[in-house]
């Protein structure tokens, strides 16, 4: 064989094996060559969400939970009834979860200072006296949190009106998670505490607290009215 011929063979044969390679190139992003003797089970004919569904009696995929169920990791009911009577028994089967004198309860308390800020301070005031900026142009000005009834109320009496509302007070329940709202609540009773720390001392116990004489809501007498002008701005407290 003449060296050109050679040549040329070796040539064409670079550019077979460098075509086949190029053919041969695999493409993931593409499905792979098949051939199907009947679907069988290669494709599923699952339903999208929302589309419709004749296998439902309503005609849709998407199904509501059946009722009575709770989502794992959900959120327990909660079997009140947006009433003052209801807010009572709140506050006797409702406890929050922290103690206030605990680190939990006071990071609690901080968190929920946060909190406040957002959802309350519009109509409460930063202090909780009532006087917010919605107030001040009209909205009907809510009771003080330091002297009102509130000061005598239970957690789980304030953990009633976060989730049902009061009044003209709209309920938080969509904004606060259940955690969120003991939040809140811890930061109410530290507003409270600096506004009359002797009614509330911090490593008193939760229960303790609550049987403070004058208990206003139980017993039906007028709330203990305190001075509002005993609020500090000191934040000595944590
Ligand atoms: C839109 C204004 C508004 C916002 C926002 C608001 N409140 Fe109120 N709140 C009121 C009014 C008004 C009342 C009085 C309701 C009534 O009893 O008629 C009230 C009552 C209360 C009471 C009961 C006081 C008592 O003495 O009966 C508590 C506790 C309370 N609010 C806490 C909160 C907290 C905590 C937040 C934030 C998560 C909040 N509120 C946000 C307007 C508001």
């Amino acid at each position: 064989m003449k060296p050109s011929t050679l040549n040329l063979m070796l040539a064409v044969s670079l550019i077979v094996v460098l075509a086949i390679a190029a053919l041969a190139h695999v493409d993931n992003a593409r499905p792979n060559f098949e051939i199907h003797f009947g679907y069988d089970m290669a494709y599923s004919p699952a339903y999208g969400a929302y589309a419709p569904n004749t296998n439902f009696a309503d005609g849709r995929t998407l199904q509501a939970p059946p009722a009575g169920t709770i989502p794992r990791g959900g959120e327990l009911p909660l079997y009140f009834a947006p009433s003052g009577e209801d807010a009572l028994r709140a506050g006797e089967v409702l406890t929050s979860p922290y103690s206030p004198a605990s680190d939990e309860g006071k990071q609690a308390a901080r968190r929920g200072g946060a909190e406040y800020t957002v959802f309350c301070t519009a109509c409460h005031g930063d202090g909780g006296l009532g006087d917010g900026p919605v107030v001040k142009r009209g909205f009907p000005p809510p009771p003080s949190l330091l002297t009102g009834k509130s000061a005598q109320m239970k957690d789980g009496q304030l953990f009633h009106i976060l989730t049902y509302g009061q009044g003209s007070m709209p309920n938080f329940a969509a904004q606060l998670s259940p955690a969120r709202r003991w939040d809140v609540i811890g930061y109410i009773r530290k507003l409270q505490r600096k506004a009359a720390p002797e009614d509330r001392p911090l490593d008193a116990p939760a229960a303790a607290q609550e049987k403070e004489p004058g208990n206003s809501v139980q017993s039906g007498d007028a709330p203990v009215q305190r001075e509002d002008t005993k609020q500090t701005e000191t934040d000595s407290e944590p």
